[in-house]
């Protein structure tokens, strides 16, 4: 009886076991996802038709029961695992006509990432100048770009008349400030705000009306100013020339001319040998660049004006000092050869990464 019992079972296993797979397949195909499940319900929910084998169970006798529910079991993980493999496949397939029905094509290749940029060579040079003064032990002062004519001009000797404050030169705001035309401003500033000893230089941003292979409409200084008792002209020269062989390299050589601004005296243009036509025996053959000379001029300096000190209420008697200023991009262009200043200003990035 118990043996008739189990083969039933069996059977019943054995015929579901055949047929489950289909019935999940066709339904899924019919109705999708609630079919699906509808169907997995008729199978494995609590009136469906493995509970239903499973409650015949009853009947049959210890030994045979544990061989069946085994089966019934091993059945029920089957019919589990086939029904979530199909919902799976349901939710890719339903994703794929999703992504199918996009306006756009999702297996193109991506665009490639854009390259990074990095820093410009003005900035490069400035940041290296600075470091160099810094290790010198100035510090580094800052100023306003729109300035008193008083304290880009008249504090520092420029009589009224100077051609450099004509209107041809100097970019005027219509209330009568100015964009300065140099750095030295802070000079000043610092003067009428301190008191001695002082060491910094100051790093910004120029205006002048010039516009040409080497002049920028806008360009960028580093002034350099020293004040204390006993400062002296070697001092001034010492300093610059440790400056051009950490900026240039040991051994390049540095030569003083006279020359003239109003708030210095004396003052002195600075060349170093061209970095261009050095040959390997150190002598400099003469170049396009230095223009045959072996020197390239690099900047502007000199011992501080006494009445520039007068001025900005520092006691000529008792301090000296001396300042220098260069052009930034100027140093940037002997750096990397670059023969026009205007493409420092137009961010091109084609030429910008050559640096
Ligand atoms: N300010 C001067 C210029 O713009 C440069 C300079 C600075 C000269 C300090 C002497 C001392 O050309």
């Amino acid at each position: 009886m118990s043996t008739e019992v189990e083969a039933q079972i069996d059977q019943s296993l054995a015929t579901l076991r055949a047929a489950f797979s289909p019935r999940f397949e066709a339904a899924a195909g019919a109705g999708g996802e609630p079919a699906l499940r509808e169907e997995n319900a008729k199978i494995l929910g609590k009136k469906g038709e493995l509970t239903a084998i499973l409650k015949q169970m009853g009947t049959v006798p210890g030994d045979a029961r544990k061989r069946i529910g085994e089966k019934v079991n091993l059945l029920k993980q089957e019919v589990e695992a086939r029904f979530e493999a199909l919902i799976k496949t349901l939710a890719a397939s339903k994703r794929d006509a999703e992504l199918n029905a996009l306006p756009f094509d999702l297996t193109l290749p991506g665009r490639a990432p854009t390259p990074r940029g990095h820093r410009h060579p003005v900035s490069s040079v400035r940041e290296e100048v600075l470091d160099i003064f810094a290790s010198l032990g100035f510090a580094v002062h800052d100023g306003p770009e729109i300035e008193l004519k008083e304290n880009n001009f008249t504090r520092l000797g420029f009589p009224p008349d100077h051609p450099a404050t004509d209107m041809q030169d100097t970019f005027w705001t219509t209330s009568g400030t100015l964009l300065r035309t140099h750095t030295s401003n802070v000079q000043v500033r610092a003067m009428m705000s301190q008191k001695p000893p002082m060491a910094f230089v100051a790093p910004g941003a120029v205006y002048r009306r010039d516009d040409d292979v080497t002049h920028s409409p806008m360009f960028h200084q580093i002034e350099g100013f020293v004040v204390d008792e006993k400062v002296t002209f070697a001092e001034l020269k010492g300093t610059l020339a440790e400056f051009a062989e950490r900026l240039y390299g040991p051994g390049t050589p540095i030569r003083m001319r006279p020359s003239y601004f109003p708030f210095v005296e004396p003052g002195a243009e600075v060349d170093i040998g061209c970095v261009f036509c050095i040959q390997p025996s150190g002598t400099r053959r003469g170049c396009s660049v230095c223009k045959r000379t072996g020197w390239i001029e690099i900047l502007g300096c000199g011992m501080i004006h006494p009445v520039v000190f007068e001025h900005c209420g520092i006691d000529p008697e008792r301090y000296t000092g001396f300042a220098f200023g260069m052009g930034v991009e100027r140093v940037a262009m002997l750096r990397y050869g670059i023969p026009d200043i205007r493409l420092l200003f137009e961010n091109d990035p084609r030429f910008l990464s050559q640096f």
